[in-house]
């Protein structure tokens, strides 16, 4: 018996009666697919991501068992940090967050913590540079670089430092060229006077990169992509 168990749900859930009488009515499927894992989107250090079937407005993303995990706050944390982040920039945005729960096969202790959000019909900017799609016509890296740099301003007035703003946390929305910053899973809140970017953590001190530097780096990668096309 598969089951998922402790959800935490997100206010935007809770209004959604569309997404929510869906997630009732398709528990029982979702916790299939859980089983079954297909229709990947993405894959990163900490997770997976999948889409199903018969919705297209969601997504799940799975955390990997918690000893094959690197560095990651709760899920319930990367969904507050989603939710805290909606609505505050005009030209870039982050997924809806709709709920967290823990999912377990045949009475497994070991559970698997999911977060279903909304589905991006995105490509991240490490997919493009992969070659598994194009930039839109008429990128401009320095616009590019202008917005996000705004939002990074915005979500830093909020206290809120992503620390993994790579390619892979960035992407491009397929049809309109929108920009979607994305996994929250290292971000952190309220440091007090300590620099966001170090964090002690049992005796180890870890250390991230500035959320600017690793745009700086990311457009010069880009720029370089750009030419060499
Ligand atoms: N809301 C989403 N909609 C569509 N694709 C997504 C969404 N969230 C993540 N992905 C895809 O899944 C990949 C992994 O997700 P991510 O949250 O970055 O996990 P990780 O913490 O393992 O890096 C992303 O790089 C992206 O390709
Ligand atoms: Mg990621």
């Amino acid at each position: 018996m598969s089951e998922i168990k402790h959800e935490i749900t997100t206010p935007d859930f809770e209004r959604n009666e569309r997404i929510k009488t869906f997630y009732e009515r398709n528990k029982k499927i979702i916790e299939k697919l859980l089983e079954e894992i297909k229709n990947k989107l993405g894959e990163g250090a900490t997770a997976e991501v999948y889409f199903l079937d018969s919705n297209e407005e969601i997504c799940l993303k799975i955390l990997k068992p918690a000893k094959e995990l690197p560095y990651h706050v709760p899920l319930e944390q990367e969904m507050n940090f989603l939710s805290q982040l909606q609505n505050i920039d005009e030209e870039v945005r982050v997924p809806k967050p709709y709920l967290t729960a823990d999912y377990s096969e045949n009475g497994d202790e070991n559970a698997i913590r999911f977060l279903l959000m909304e589905k991006l019909n995105a490509l991240s900017i490490r997919d493009i540079l992969e070659g598994k799609g194009e930039l839109p016509a008429g990128f401009n890296v320095a616009s590019f670089k202008g917005k996000i740099s705004n939002f990074l301003e915005k979500m830093h007035e909020k206290n809120i430092y992503h620390r993994d703003l790579h390619g892979g946390n960035i992407m491009i929305d397929n049809k309109t060229g929108d920009l979607y910053v994305i996994d929250f899973g290292a971000s952190t809140k309220d440091f007090g006077s300590d620099n966001p970017y170090t964090e002690v953590r049992l005796e180890n001190s870890l250390s991230f990169t500035e959320d600017e530097v690793n745009l700086t780096e990311l457009c010069l990668t880009l720029k370089k992509y750009m030419v060499d096309k």
